[in-house]
């Protein structure tokens, strides 16, 4: 009993860490970036657990040439499948969601090591 608190102890300490160390490297706009991403985007972008699939394709700075401009006409207006964000966010908040985007390297989103069975149905078919 006391073992395996002490382990859940370490390993939350770990998980501190990581994820510290994972924000050192971003600006405060990229940070706000981050946060609002995290709120508003990561439901479509991101994949919550090693098995699910993504509704929206992974995000990095690839994405649109890597253009901050035309991420942010594209978070603002969104698509047919996709929100607009212009009536949540004002322009400032785009420009750090935008510029947060820019930071992803390609592959962070989609995990490779745990794609989804070819076959399961996925929400986004
Ligand atoms: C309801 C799900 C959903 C949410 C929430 C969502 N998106 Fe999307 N997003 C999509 C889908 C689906 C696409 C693919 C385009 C399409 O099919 O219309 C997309 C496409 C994109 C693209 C273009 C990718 C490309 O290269 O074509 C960007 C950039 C993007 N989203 C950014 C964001 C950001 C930033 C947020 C949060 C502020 C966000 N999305 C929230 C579903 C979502």
């Amino acid at each position: 009993m006391k073992r395996s608190a002490l382990i859940v102890m370490i390993l939350l300490a770990g998980a501190t860490h990581v994820s510290t160390a994972a924000e050192n490297h971003l600006n405060a706009q990229q940070q706000l970036g981050r946060r609002l991403f995290e709120q508003s985007c990561g439901v479509c972008h991101t994949r919550p657990t090693l098995i699910s699939g993504m509704y929206g394709p992974e995000l990095s700075k690839l994405n649109l040439g890597g253009q901050e401009e035309l991420l942010r006409t594209f978070i603002s207006n969104g698509t047919a499948r996709m929100p607009g964000f212009k009536y949540t966010y004002n322009p400032d908040e785009i420009a750090a969601i935008a510029a947060y985007i820019k930071t992803l390297p390609p592959g962070t989103q989609d995990i490779p090591t745990a794609r989804a069975p070819t076959k399961a149905p996925t929400p986004a078919q």
